[in-house]
């Protein structure tokens, strides 16, 4: 069932990386890609199934990983092919930009790609080293004016946080991403996830300090360079914010295909399984991907709902939140139009906001 805005989503998952980054615990692999023909071809078989059980007119697919422009894009475009996409859907692929090229770029655009997003995350060489990423800091603009080229709009991710990186390194990122033209840019604090070599090196560990000022700082350039803030992490020219991870923001629902995707659907809220060869395994035996699923009852469900809404623009309706905590929250919350909106410093702090909101 869609929800009643009318918008049901596709999280694509692609687990398959040539190279795992030092701060990265998404489900991905470096040594798995001969099974990528397999994997896509069980992606397709998923989607097909699922649309002959009722699926709804999908709204927005976001193809994530791992890295999905590793794969041959004639088969990913395959798939892509079985979703019964609405009018007007929305269809984003995550990109390396040391693969996005003029005919790779082109290629998304004929299949129905509408927008790319681009792992850019520094535009400063030792920037990039001391993240583990190793991406050709000049394909950077060779992927966007691919992009450009094709006609799509493209998001670039930045990532703020790395050890040593100083407000200047920050600056020059922020400025060079500017000026590639972006239509959304998403900057995300380094977080220290478990098992990461990052973790296992806290000489490396991100400073909050730190991050709170280049948070700040791009508050202000991306604020001034015509880009509005719509969510924590994100900012997008007018019209450009992300409809697909609207739909996670607001409590949306989702259909999870490929290993490890989390979905959404009829108030479930699942997961598939973790690897691509238990996933493979499953879709071509006849069986369920699925390898968990939790049931929120309707006051997590309430209170799931308010925590992410808070890290939105729109906030939360202002009768979800009693007088008493907008004070106890003061500078961090504040009430406008009829809503509860973060301020720029509670922006800082939303994970302690969030958890504020009963
Ligand atoms: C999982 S990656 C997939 C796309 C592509 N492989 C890439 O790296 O650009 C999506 C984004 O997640 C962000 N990310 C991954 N690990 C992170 C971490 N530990 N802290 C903050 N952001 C992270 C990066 O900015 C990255 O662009
Ligand atoms: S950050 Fe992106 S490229 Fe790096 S390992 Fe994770 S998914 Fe792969």
């Amino acid at each position: 069932m869609s929800s009643a805005s009318g918008a049901f989503g596709l999280y694509l998952h692609v687990p398959f990386c040539r190279h795992r980054c030092d701060y990265c615990a998404f489900a991905t692999w470096t040594d798995r890609s001969d099974l990528a023909d397999r994997y896509l071809a069980a992606c397709r078989r998923q989607i097909i199934e699922a649309v002959a059980q009722g699926l709804p007119p999908v709204t927005s697919v976001f193809v994530g990983g791992g890295t999905p422009t590793l794969v041959d894009p004639r088969a990913l475009l395959d798939v892509l092919a079985a979703v019964p996409l609405a009018d007007g859907a929305e269809v984003s692929v995550e990109c390396n930009p040391d693969d996005l090229d003029r005919p790779l770029a082109q290629a998304y655009a004929d299949g129905g790609v509408t927008r790319l997003s681009i792992g850019v995350q520094s535009m400063v060489p030792e920037v990039l080293a001391t993240l583990g990423r190793e991406h050709d800091p000049a394909n950077v603009r060779r992927a966007t004016e691919a992009a450009r080229h094709a006609g799509l709009p493209f998001n670039v991710d930045l990532l703020y946080g790395a050890a040593g990186e100083t407000l200047d390194q920050w600056s020059t990122t922020l400025d060079a991403a500017i000026e590639l033209g972006p239509a959304h840019v998403s900057a995300y604090a380094l977080t220290v996830e478990a098992g990461t070599p990052l973790a296992a090196d806290p000489g490396r560990h991100p400073d909050d300090d730190t991050q709170a000022d280049e948070y700040q700082m791009a508050t202000d350039r991306l604020g001034s360079a015509g880009y509005d803030w719509y969510e924590i992490s994100n900012w997008a020219r007018p019209g450009h914010e992300c409809r697909h991870n609207a739909l996670y923001w607001s409590g949306g629902e989702y259909l999870a295909v490929g290993c490890a995707a989390h979905g959404h659907r009829d108030g479930r809220r699942y997961w598939n399984h973790r690897t691509p060869e238990r996933y493979v395994t499953a879709i071509e035996g006849g069986t369920s991907p699925e390898s968990g699923a939790e049931e929120l009852g309707p006051d997590e469900r309430r209170v799931e709902g308010l925590q992410l809404a808070i890290r939105t623009r729109a906030g939360v309706a202002g009768d979800q939140v009693s007088d008493a905590v907008v004070d106890e929250l003061d500078g961090l919350v504040e009430r406008s139009g009829g809503r509860v909106v973060l301020t720029t410093a509670g922006r800082l702090l939303a994970n302690e906001v969030a958890i504020r909101l009963e």
